[in-house]
């Protein structure tokens, strides 16, 4: 795990988001700009209520990748209802359980003590949000600079790289997620079940860290389109991964 200081950080932006608080204009422009993380510290739901982000893009501007109708649904129908039964979720904690804020933050921290909903629901809400932000239409390519050298470092070279993760993708038993994480330092490959994710502080998690790449395996993110066919969703989704935002996010752990 990074620092204390690092992860609070990343968690911050990463809630901010979620929040729904960084418009969707700005996202395109600018990632992780720096007025946006500011704005963040403001986003910590302390008594509020957890919000469906807006996609800073339009449905249909990840075809042919990804098609119209599986983001529509997959945003405005399956995130959407991660968001809405975490806020009802949350409504059953015991205040002196969670505590204060009720951030992603403090939540995966106590996430052991918690409703399996909560658990459930505040990984598919944190999940989906940075999973629409890595991507983005006339995407893929490779990465840039550190990012590029921390890859071929780690995984030998991009294609390297790239077989590992779609290689870790494609052995998720059922429903779950693939994850390039930065822990301890070092660049990991990794993935979680259901809607887990490496910052949740259980022992279940297999490498626990800060994700800079996302990859839904939910048969929900490619059902209408490939059908079972989970290789070709995930060799579609190379041509939208936001390699922009991955490098963004990496900078921002250090
Ligand atoms: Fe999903």
């Amino acid at each position: 795990m990074e620092s204390n200081n690092s992860r609070r950080n990343f968690l911050k932006k990463s809630a901010a988001i979620a929040m729904g608080t960084i418009a969707a204009t700005s996202i395109v422009n600018n990632v992780f700009g720096a007025s946006e993380y500011i704005e963040k510290e403001k986003a910590t739901p302390d008594g509020g209520k957890f919000t469906l982000p807006m996609l800073p893009y339009n449905y249909d501007a990840l075809e042919p990748h990804i098609d119209k109708l599986t983001m529509e649904i997959h945003h405005s129908k399956h995130h959407q209802g991660y968001v809405t039964n975490l806020n009802k979720a949350l409504e059953t904690v015991d205040g002196n359980v969670l505590g204060s804020p009720q951030s992603f933050e403090n939540i995966f921290d106590k996430v052991a003590k918690l409703p399996t909903a909560v658990r459930n629901n505040a990984g598919g809400h944190y999940n989906h949000s940075l999973f629409w932000i890595l991507m983005k239409p006339n995407a893929g390519g490779q990465p840039k600079g550190k990012l590029a050298a921390a890859i071929n470092a780690s995984f030998g070279s991009f294609d390297g790289f790239k077989t590992q993760f779609t290689d870790a993708s494609m052995k998720r038993f059922g429903s779950g997620w693939s994850w390039l994480v930065v822990s301890k330092g070092k660049l990991v490959i990794t993935s979680t079940a259901n809607q887990d994710n490496p910052l949740m502080n259980l022992d279940s998690i297999e490498v626990k860290g800060t994700p800079i790449i996302a990859l839904d395996v939910w048969e929900h993110a490619y059902y209408l389109k490939n059908q079972n066919r989970r290789a070709e969703y995930i060799a579609s989704w190379w041509n939208v991964l936001n390699w922009d935002a991955v490098e963004s996010l990496f900078a921002a752990v250090k």
